[in-house]
């Protein structure tokens, strides 16, 4: 019998460099590993992709929409830039457009995923008003011991939910309503104390704005924060990344 062929590798151009995609590698995936730093605040290794906060776009050649990198499956032949001007200056709107909505943020951690790649890429906070959206008056929700709900941080990225439902298969967490009035429940719409809430510390890992942070108002993620480890990413909070 004839072992299975293996998939063959997708060989495009990042950057003007040829490079070869593996199987099941997005441009994210490539990028960083050829050593392209592209920002990132809805996708995290290890979680399903949702491609929704747009961080992450670069321009591919022939298609008048920029893609975002992180969901994006190379094709052959595809000659894909992260550094057109195009492509740089409509990430760092982006980051401005979402520190505009998370006004809250800035207070509560410099040391965020946000505030770190909004830095690297030279986005200003205030360039933008805020959106004026439901959640940014929403009262902390300090309901629970160990950590504290600020909606007014959140970019709704909903990693907390992926993390929540895909890692550690609670599924408390969800986004309810829509457009401006879209915002992350605890169940329905429960405070953290009254929810079903087991406080694993999953989705205070996974957020990467503050939004949901240790009680103790101690923060330290960094990005790209990589440990080894043999650790079964069980979520109890220990901050251990598998990838
Ligand atoms: Fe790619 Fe959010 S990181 S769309």
């Amino acid at each position: 019998m004839n072992a299975p062929a293996e998939a063959a590798a997708i060989e495009f151009t990042l950057d003007g460099r040829a490079v070869a995609a593996r199987p099941g590698e997005t441009l994210w995936d490539v990028a960083r590993r050829v050593g392209v730093e592209l920002p990132h605040l809805c996708h995290r290794p290890g979680l399903p992709p949702a491609g929704n906060c747009r961080a992450c776009v670069v321009e591919v050649a022939g298609e008048r929409t920029l893609a975002a990198s992180c969901c994006r499956a190379p094709q052959p032949g595809m000659q894909v830039r992260t550094d057109s001007e195009r492509a740089v200056r409509a990430r760092r709107t982006v980051l401005e457009l979402l520190l505009a909505d998370a006004p809250g943020s800035a207070e509560l951690k410099l040391d965020s995923e946000l505030a770190h790649w909004a830095q690297r890429a030279g986005a200003a906070a205030g360039r933008w008003p805020a959106r004026g959206a439901v959640q940014a008056h929403a009262a902390p929700d300090a309901s629970h011991p160990a950590f504290t709900v600020r909606l007014d941080a959140c970019i709704q990225c909903t990693r907390c939910v992926r993390a929540c439902r895909d890692v550690q298969g609670n599924d408390v967490l969800g986004l309810a309503g829509r457009g401006g009035h879209a915002r992350i429940v605890f169940d329905q719409g429960d405070r953290v104390a009254d929810s079903t809430c087991v406080a694993c510390g999953e989705c205070v890992q996974a957020c990467p704005t503050g939004a949901l942070a240790p009680a103790n108002g101690a923060y330290a993620r960094r990005a790209e924060r990589v440990v080894r480890s043999v650790c079964p990413f069980c979520g109890v909070g220990c901050a251990v990344d598998l990838h």
